[in-house]
């Protein structure tokens, strides 16, 4: 059997370093807020490129901390892709904010930036952007327009770990950045773990006190906070695989090569373009007969996933928010991609494999 993922492969390569550090950690008698954190951040605003970053307990509570932090009059909408994963809906709901759907590009499966402007009003205060399966969103003509109308950029790099756009990494575009470490990402923790980045010291100061029930100084509260601090634990494996998430990318970009040029034409692959630098969290296809295709697999023992089956304006969570709206684009994405095995527990002869049953579809 062809696994789509196996997360104990994954981490196999790191594991004297992950067993040492996590020893380390348990003798040291420090779980909470202390040097690994501070120093994972450092870290990480560095591979990023930002000023700062600040370590969180999830990813929906980096976006969730995020959106809180522009501080911004209930009902404002921000604008977001109608083809996310829930987890960017919730956090501007869990704001008190409402969430406005543009269509994604049927190419790149990002936020269409020739639809953002028909959805801006004066309640439009932020775009949210997701950048999906690990390629950037288009940032220039984005930029453009938060600068035309004043609007924040907020980015979802939950799925985008080291991808660039123009030679500039997502994460550092945005006013503020989130990220997700659950432990399927291209960098991923051991347990759940997120941090948001940001170039912008008052943001920086407001998150880490939302992070701590509202505060910096033991017992005092100056906001309404929340518990979401990253683990000393997370930070001291991340800071691990942090060394390694180049690596990790480079191999993901070498099995995506390998299903690129080898897949035949049938299948719709991702697209490649010079001012992308791709990694891949996930490699997907489009067919019209997905359905068929994951069960042929299956029986061929290949295993693949569907990111994603349901999207966030068809979920019960979000009944009667975008009422009449239509989201054909999205529909469209949801119905026909699958995810292929394409991780950095796989090797090329697998991938190979999964290609030649592939093309006999
Ligand atoms: C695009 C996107 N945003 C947000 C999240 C939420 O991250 P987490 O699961 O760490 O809360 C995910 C994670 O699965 C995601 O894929």
């Amino acid at each position: 059997m062809i696994e789509y993922e196996n997360l104990g492969k994954v981490n196999k390569k790191f594991r004297d370093e992950l067993l040492q550090t996590f020893e380390n950690v348990l003798d040291s008698g420090w779980f909470i807020l202390g040097k690994n954190v501070s120093d994972f951040e450092n870290n990480f605003a560095q591979y990023i490129g930002t000023k700062s970053c600040v370590g969180v307990g999830s990813g929906l509570d980096a976006l969730t901390l995020s959106v809180k932090t522009l501080n911004l009059k209930k009902d404002s909408e921000i604008i977001v892709p109608s083809n996310t994963y829930i987890a960017t809906i919730l956090a501007i709901i869990h704001c008190n904010l409402k969430p406005v759907l543009v269509e994604p590009d049927i190419n790149t499966y990002n936020i269409d930036p020739l639809k953002i402007e028909e959805k801006i009003n004066n309640k439009t205060k932020a775009i949210l952007v997701v950048h999906l399966y690990g390629k950037s969103c288009e940032m220039t003509p984005i930029q453009n327009i938060a600068d035309k109308y004043n609007l924040k950029i907020v980015e979802d790099c939950a799925q985008s770990h080291g991808a660039k756009y123009k030679n500039k990494a997502t994460g550092s575009f945005g006013d503020m950045a989130a990220f997700s470490f659950y432990p399927t990402k291209n960098l991923g923790a051991f347990g759940d773990a997120g941090c948001i980045t940001t170039n912008n010291d008052n943001y920086t100061q407001v998150i880490k006190q939302l992070r701590n029930y509202g505060s910096d100084i033991k017992y005092q509260n100056e906001l309404a906070g929340f518990n979401s601090r990253m683990d000393e634990i997370q930070a001291a494996l991340l800071k691990v695989k942090l060394k390694h998430l180049d690596e990790i990318n480079s191999h993901k970009r070498k099995l995506a090569e390998i299903y690129l040029e080898n897949l035949k034409d049938d299948f719709i692959k991702p697209i490649v373009d010079k001012d992308y630098y791709d990694i891949y969290h996930i490699f997907c296809i489009r067919h019209p007969k997905r359905n068929n295709l994951k069960e042929y697999l299956l029986k061929n023992e290949i295993k693949t996933e569907i990111h994603y089956p349901i999207p966030p304006y068809k979920q019960n969570a979000t009944k009667g928010l975008w009422k009449e709206e239509i989201f054909p684009i999205s529909d469209e994405i949801h119905n026909t991609v699958l995810s292929l095995p394409c991780s950095y527990g796989h090797t090329e002869d697998e991938i190979y494999k999964v290609i030649e049953v592939m093309n006999k579809f």
